[in-house]
């Protein structure tokens, strides 16, 4: 204040009251005249309400922070009342391979009521999966036991009392043709399981498709001229397009439908094999004139295991694999297998490949780096790679 400057103190005396003081300066013609205004007042009654005010904030806070969580608590409780009721069920469920039950699904049309149909989407998945995998387990051995009863059978039949070598030769030629019969279809059974779950490895080549018809008209020769059918090939102009196949897999494909064309196919009749184009794909189409499909039976075909049930099919004794099979390696080409009925009787398959790109089994980087980590494995299936070596070097 000596200094002419507008200053300001509070001081509380013994008895706590508080007083405020302010000093002014007096100033006149702009020059501080060295007098001063001082007023002072108890600023007493403010301060009181200034701490009532602190403590009721302090309370009030204090009593917020426990309501607060409490009804925070409370809230993440019964909002998870409905994850807690979903766990339940599903520790209810056990660990059985039972799967027909389903999460009942929540009222509230949220996220959870969606996880909740996703999840017995995934349940209706795996119930499908253990079907299958039941119905795979009862096929195979109701299959196999028919096999292994005949080389049973023939083993005990000769052993049953002396006989001449030429006897025991005629049982054991029996027994080597049953038991490659045998592991035929268990070879069959192994590929078509490794192809549907797409890992077999795959080694996408370029083939022509001059050299593919040329190596499936090979493989296939042999039944068509016991049989006394002809195989009529049309490529068209397309016998120098390539694409990038699995040769071996494509011609297993191929080979069983021609196989059942020939089957199904009277002698002197034809077989025709013929190769289209579209915009994106390849197509064989596979034509007999044969008895044909039955309407009924269309649907199944491909399933494992299923044979129409007519006159030829029961004199042709198959097992049932090749279009399964079949189809599940065009599968895996990205391709598709369809059949219809040939105009006059007869069946027609068409097997549709991808013109340019590769299926998305055999393209994406991590599926391939899988399957040539399993590489070991190609030495399993010399069926497939037998057609290459049996390749005319024309
Ligand atoms: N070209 C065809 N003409 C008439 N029926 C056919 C023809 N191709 C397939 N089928 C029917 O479809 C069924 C399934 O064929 P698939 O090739 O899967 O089995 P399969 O020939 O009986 O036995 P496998 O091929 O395992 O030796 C056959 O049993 C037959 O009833
Ligand atoms: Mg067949």
């Amino acid at each position: 204040s000596d200094k002419g400057l507008e200053t300001y103190e509070t001081f509380s005396n013994s008895s706590s009251s508080t007083w405020r003081q302010i000093t002014l300066p007096v100033v006149r013609n702009n020059k501080f005249t060295g007098e001063l205004i001082q007023v002072g007042a108890s600023i007493s009654s403010s301060m009181n309400t200034v701490n009532s005010v602190k403590v009721m904030l302090w309370v009030s806070l204090s009593l917020g922070l426990i309501a607060s969580v409490l009804f925070g608590y409370l809230l993440i409780k019964w909002s998870f009342k409905p994850v807690a009721r979903i766990t339940n069920e599903v520790a209810r469920m056990g660990f059985t391979d039972n799967f027909d039950r389903r999460l009942k699904l929540p009222k509230a049309d949220d996220e959870l009521r969606q996880l909740v149909r996703t999840f017995n989407e995934m349940l209706g998945r795996i119930e499908d999966g253990f079907g299958r995998l039941r119905r795979f387990a009862g096929d195979v051995s109701h299959e196999l036991r028919t096999p292994i009863a005949v080389l049973r059978g023939e083993a005990e039949l000769a052993l049953r009392r002396d006989r001449s070598p030429e006897e025991y030769k005629a049982s054991l030629q029996t027994i080597v043709g049953e038991s490659s019969q045998m592991s035929a279809i268990v070879e069959d059974l192994l590929l078509l399981a490794r192809a549907q779950g797409q890992s077999i490895p795959i080694h996408p080549e370029s083939v022509a498709i001059a050299d593919l018809i040329h190596d499936l008209e090979q493989s296939v020769r042999k039944n068509f001229e016991d049989k006394q059918v002809r195989l009529a090939s049309n490529l068209g102009e397309l016998g120098g397009h390539y694409l990038q196949i699995a040769k071996g897999y494509i011609i297993i494909a191929i080979k069983n439908i021609l196989l059942n064309a020939c089957k199904h196919s009277m002698s002197g009749q034809e077989v025709q094999l013929e190769v289209r184009e579209t915009q994106r794909e390849i197509r064989f189409v596979i034509i007999d004139h044969g008895e044909g499909i039955p309407q009924e039976d269309m649907p199944y075909i491909f399933d494992l295991f299923y044979r129409a049930d007519t006159a030829r099919n029961r004199s042709a004794g198959g097992v049932g694999i090749g279009l399964s099979l079949a189809k599940a390696l065009i599968n895996l080409h990205g391709g598709k297998i369809e059949v219809s009925t040939t105009e006059g009787g007869g069946a027609s398959f068409m097997v549709a490949l991808p013109k340019e790109k590769q299926a998305p089994a055999l393209a994406s980087p991590t599926m391939r780096q899988k399957l040539m980590s399993q590489g070991k494995h190609l030495s399993r299936w010399p069926r497939a790679f037998r057609f290459r070596q049996s390749k005319p070097s024309s």
